[in-house]
């Protein structure tokens, strides 16, 4: 596959919950920008028309933003098209391929669960419109590493590797972006970004709601697989991954795999899992569901670099803010030259990704006053998020354009699944929380890094 960009998008799952939430707000910033003026068919089960699928694009936007221009949506409205059948039925796929017309180099965009991924694959080589086309996969790519590895086959029988684009929408985040950028353009950074000085790091993904609706999903994956595999992963094989050596994707791709390659498989003992209260009651949870809705996980990651130093991650719904931050932080000074430092108060660098974008370093300086006594500040960078581009909107665009870097190469997929395996499919009752405390307290009592977690606040 070339890098061409492709010519027309084709949206399956276009009448769902992603599309009407985040792709068609995303389609109609690229359509504010300039960058999409490709056709945009969407295929669904519903036996909508045209007129319907537009009205529920404008009420997804305006969900989204708070508000409309007419003239940019038109010229959205002007892009849709819909096709509307069963993915098992070669029918459908005819009207696709009739919708695409001289269509060379479309890009398929499978935001359906994965259980229709083999159905609409094969129904798009049977037609022939999977000729010369990208494919664009939503999570959860499977439910552990056998299912990935079929996965990857079922795909692999129609579309080369460098034609399919995973996503794991965290990657398109601003925030992450940022992370990345500032790791590898400070040279303060590196003498320091290792085991000889960094003591550990945590990643906290907290979310004040609990499952919203989303029980019948939630309920068959639980908070590591729906976050932790995934998301919370990625951030720390940023974190954790040598400088890659070229500006290509698979020069980024390859230093995170390395790292997935060094993470030690996960046992029991690194895992603490948790339910709130109440979760028994939502709509499409099993009665007595041993689902985890809360969990903190210990990695090791087995390089040079990082022996010894653990890598937490800790995320959960029904927490009491909603925020998501990472914390790298610094061992102590050898000797307390001043007033006697308390454990953990002392350097850290505080990446925070979630609501706002902030890079803050922790720093002791000396109180006002007569005595030599410190007190703990941060030197904070806050993004004020005006021109951030939200992930659908960075991850649609790079699909286009036939960029990988930010998706999920197979590889990747796979080893990410080896290192969670042991954990999944618990099913011990786990021990409740009080919805808006972090998380079973007698549970998570000594199980974190030394010196304890730093909680975000709003
Ligand atoms: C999704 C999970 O992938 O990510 C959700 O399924 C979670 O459970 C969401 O709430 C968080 O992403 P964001 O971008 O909304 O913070």
């Amino acid at each position: 596959m070339s890098q061409e960009r492709s010519d027309t998008l084709v949206l399956f799952g276009a009448t769902g919950d992603l599309a009407h939430k985040k792709i068609f707000p995303a389609l109609y910033a690229m359509v504010a920008k300039g960058t999409l003026s490709e056709p945009v068919i969407g295929v669904a089960f519903d036996p909508w028309d045209l007129a319907k699928l537009q009205a529920r694009a404008r009420d997804g936007i305006v969900n989204a933003i708070g508000s409309i221009d007419e003239k940019i949506f038109a010229r959205l409205a002007s892009l849709l098209r819909y096709v509307s059948g069963d993915y098992r039925a070669s029918a459908t796929f005819e009207k696709l391929k009739a919708a695409l017309g001289s269509a060379e180099r479309p890009l398929h965009y499978l935001a359906v669960p994965p259980a229709m991924f083999e159905v609409v694959v094969q129904g798009l080589e049977q037609s022939g419109a999977a000729q010369g086309a990208r494919l664009m996969v939503e999570k959860p790519f499977g439910h552990d590493l056998q299912s990935a590895r079929w996965l990857n086959r079922v795909l692999h029988l129609v579309f080369d590797e460098k034609s399919i684009f995973r996503i794991d929408h965290y990657l398109g985040k601003e925030a992450i972006q940022n992370l990345l950028y500032f790791r590898f353009a400070n040279s303060f950074l590196e003498p320091i970004w290792n085991r000889n000085y960094v003591e550990s790091v945590q990643i906290t993904m907290a979310e004040d709601f609990g499952v919203e609706g989303r029980g019948r999903f939630y309920d068959e994956v639980g908070c590591i697989r729906d976050v932790i595999e995934n998301h919370l992963l990625n951030i720390l094989l940023l974190l954790a991954m040598e400088p890659p050596v070229g500006r290509s994707a698979d020069d980024l791709i390859d230093e995170k795999v390395q790292v997935l390659r060094a993470i030690r498989t996960l046992t029991r003992d690194d895992v603490v899992r948790g339910q709130f209260d109440g979760y028994l009651n939502e709509p499409g949870v099993a009665p007595n569901s041993p689902v985890e809705t809360f969990a903190a996980v210990r990695f090791f990651v087995d390089t040079w670099r990082w022996q010894d130093v653990p890598f937490f991650i800790r995320a959960g719904k029904s927490l009491p803010v909603h925020a998501t931050e990472v914390i790298v932080r610094l061992k102590r000074p050898p000797l307390d030259v001043f007033d006697p430092i308390k454990p953990g108060d002392c350097n850290h660098v505080r990446f925070r990704i979630d609501p706002q974008v902030a890079i803050s370093i922790g720093a002791r300086r000396k109180a006002p006053g007569d005595d030599m006594v410190g007190e703990q500040v941060e030197l904070t960078a806050l993004d004020d998020s005006k021109g951030d581009m939200p992930p659908y909107e960075r991850l649609i665009g790079d699909a286009m354009n036939g960029n990988g870097q930010l998706f999920t190469r197979q590889d990747a997929s796979e080893l990410a699944w080896r290192i969670v395996g042991p954990v999944l499919g618990d099913t011990t009752p786990p021990p409740v929380y009080a919805p808006k405390t972090w998380g079973p307290a007698e549970a998570m009592a000594g199980f974190g890094p030394p010196n304890g977690w730093i909680n975000p606040t709003k």
